[in-house]
């Protein structure tokens, strides 16, 4: 019989080897004809399988609020001072990715372990808040920069009631609802933030939809898919203004000085 020579790369997600390229065993052609979108792209590529309707939307409507949000925000101010250096797009881009992290925008998987974590073990917000507060770690997917409980991230409200409406159930956002109850109790600043909203929606998306057993559901939180949501969306948004830096031909940044507190006291 035929003896398989051992390969290097295993690769269980695409193929390029037949007339066209399949993604997860799908044909270009047919993701074409069947006028697939990106939410089904991602689900071929990511999650190896055809997600319904709603749950593509909804991966899609994840992608479209977060490709963006200004010049200001870490990702943005980096890419801008890049492409102002005379850097080129991939430089620029990266230089803007490489912020996202913890604090920003990658906050989407620990958001997900730690509510479901807390969820699954039947903690009150009360004591899940409290036990993270005494290990000295903020809740992920709690707390904004500028957004209050009076002035909430519009974006997390469309996300919900998108939910509301198409998915089963909404049981991890409705448990990570009640810890922002508790947590703007403390402070007016720890609203349940876009990336809070999806991780937890992301969790309902996968224990709802029926199309993941709980070995994959752990498996996929457990390796960390979600931050990749926002990293590929923003990226959106990067390129964005690279191109706008170089439209406008501004030139190399320079901090001013009076923004900054020279000092030699190690007091402050
Ligand atoms: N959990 C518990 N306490 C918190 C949290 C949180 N998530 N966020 C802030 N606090 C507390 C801080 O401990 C601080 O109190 P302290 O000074 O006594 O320690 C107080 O609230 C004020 O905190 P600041 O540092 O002034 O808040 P800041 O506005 O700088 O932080 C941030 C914003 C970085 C988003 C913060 O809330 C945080 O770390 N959240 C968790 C990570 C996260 O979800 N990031 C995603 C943000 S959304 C996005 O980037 C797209
Ligand atoms: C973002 O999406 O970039 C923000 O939520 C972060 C910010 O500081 O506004």
């Amino acid at each position: 019989g035929k003896v398989r020579a051992p390969t290097h790369i295993i690769s269980t997600i695409s193929d390029d080897r037949g007339e066209e390229p399949c993604y997860a065993g799908v044909p270009m052609s047919s993701i074409v004809e069947q006028g697939y979108g990106v939410g089904d792209v991602i689900s071929l590529l990511w999650f190896k399988r055809s997600l319904p309707r709603y749950c593509t939307h909804f991966i899609e409507i994840c992608i479209m609020l977060c490709a963006d949000h200004g010049p200001c925000v870490s990702g943005a101010h980096n890419t801008i001072v890049t492409a102002r250096a005379g850097k080129d797009l991939v430089s620029s881009l990266v230089s803007g990715l490489l912020t996202i992290g913890p604090r920003f925008g990658g906050a989407i998987d620990d958001a997900a372990r730690y509510f479901k974590d807390a969820y699954d073990r039947g903690l009150t917000p009360y004591e899940f808040v409290e036990s993270m507060k005494k290990k000295g770690i903020r809740v992920p997917g709690i707390g904004h920069r500028i957004k209050r409980g009076d002035n909430r991230d519009k974006r997390v409200e469309l996300l919900q009631q998108f939910a509301h409406t198409h998915f089963p159930s909404v049981k991890y956002m409705e448990y990570a609802v009640q810890v922002e109850t508790y947590t703007l109790s403390k402070a007016n600043n720890l609203v349940l933030n876009v990336d809070g909203a999806i991780g937890s929606l992301f969790l309902d998306l996968l224990a709802g939809s029926g199309m993941f057993t709980k070995q994959e559901i752990d498996e996929i939180v457990g390796i960390g898919y979600l931050n990749g949501l926002f990293v590929l969306a923003r990226s959106i948004g990067l390129i964005g203004h690279t191109f706008d830096q170089k439209r406008l031909k501004q030139p190399l940044y320079r901090h001013p000085w009076e923004d900054v507190l020279y000092t030699k006291s190690l007091t402050i």
